[in-house]
């Protein structure tokens, strides 16, 4: 027999229906989220510029929004709201006829197979653009949590299947937890944003949101991007506290911090393929440099293949019709 048999490691290659049995990762409709933006006013469905095919909508389109989002077989949407007003303490996030609190309703309403995710932050309802409360210039942790809690308990009154915090405060997820449970919220589950690193692929989000900080940076509460030990102890205080679910974000940068978390915590853990990696591929695809298709589907594998269970991605409705094409 000849040695080289030994290596022929094109045999499990040779055509398409083997190369399918010894897939090792796979990418199904269940396991992506879409983003949608949601602001005040009427028949506005305005384009982000930096985010191709992304849209703000008010709530007279976000029917149309979640016909198309049920029709491609996603499941599950996470909501982001645009106010009209902002002011200091961002009273607009926890408002029960908040923007958010309005789109979730309605949602519920009209699709109540979907699952409703809230996003619960304060930096797009606060006019210096920051995740907290200001106080001498700087954002102070635990007046925070306060109004966060009741953002998040608004949220869930108003039906939101899972609470998902965004602020990167420190014991959000306690907080968060203890507020939904005294309000009797105790099934609604708490995704976590974990692991969320100071990044600058934000920066179409932040147009889209308008969540700018208007002052400084937001480096003294979100992660530095060079620390993995660091992530690891934040994924395993939101353990400590309750979370259910675990998110990583960015994903691309970060999927050695993906695997890692999810080897740590044995959670479901969620990449989030955020705005600046959803904004490079569409420019390129613009230009013809690669194909979008192709692209899009290998990294969002790589997602998987790090160990995401759940990946947030804008492109969630194109993914779904190419695995619908497979
Ligand atoms: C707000 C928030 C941000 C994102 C989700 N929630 C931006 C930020 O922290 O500035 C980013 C999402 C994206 O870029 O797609 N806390
Ligand atoms: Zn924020």
């Amino acid at each position: 027999m000849n040695e080289l048999t030994f290596h022929r490691h094109r045999r499990l290659r040779r055509t398409p229906g083997i190369r399918k049995m010894v897939r090792e990762t796979v990418l199904q409709k269940e396991d992506l989220i879409f983003p949608i933006f949601v602001l005040e006013g009427r028949d506005i469905k305005n384009e982000v510029p930096s985010m191709p095919g992304v849209y703000q909508v008010s709530l007279d389109h976000l029917g149309e929004e979640m016909d198309r989002l049920e029709s491609s077989g996603v499941p599950a949407v996470i909501v982001f709201g645009i106010p009209e007003h902002k002011d200091e303490n961002g009273t607009q996030a926890y408002a029960e006829g908040g923007i958010v609190q309005k789109a979730i309703r309605q949602i519920k309403q009209n699709h109540p197979e979907l699952t409703v995710i809230a996003d619960t932050c304060l930096c797009q309802y606060t006019d210096h653009g920051h995740c907290g409360i200001i106080e001498q210039g700087t954002i102070v942790n635990d007046t925070s949590l306060d109004l966060l809690t009741r953002t998040a308990v608004s949220q869930a009154d108003a039906g939101a299947d899972i609470i998902a915090p965004s602020n990167m405060m420190d014991g959000f997820t306690a907080a968060i937890r203890r507020g939904l449970d005294e309000a009797g919220h105790t099934n609604i589950p708490v995704m976590s944003y974990s692991v969320k690193f100071a990044s600058a692929f934000y920066g179409p989000f932040r147009d889209a949101a308008h969540s700018s900080p208007s002052f400084g940076d937001r480096k003294t509460y979100q992660m530095d991007p060079p620390n993995r030990l660091e992530a690891l102890r934040e994924a395993a205080s939101d353990v400590e506290e309750g979370a259910d679910f675990l998110i990583v974000k960015p994903a691309l940068s970060y999927l050695d911090v993906v695997h890692e978390v999810k080897k740590e915590t044995a959670k479901p853990v969620v990449a989030y393929n955020v705005s600046g990696e959803y904004a490079m591929i569409k420019a390129a695809a613009a230009n013809g440099w690669i194909d979008e298709k192709e692209v899009v589907m290998e990294k969002l594998m790589s997602m998987k293949r790090a160990g995401a269970d759940l990946i947030v991605t804008y492109f969630a409705i194109d993914a779904a019709a190419w695995i619908d094409q497979e």
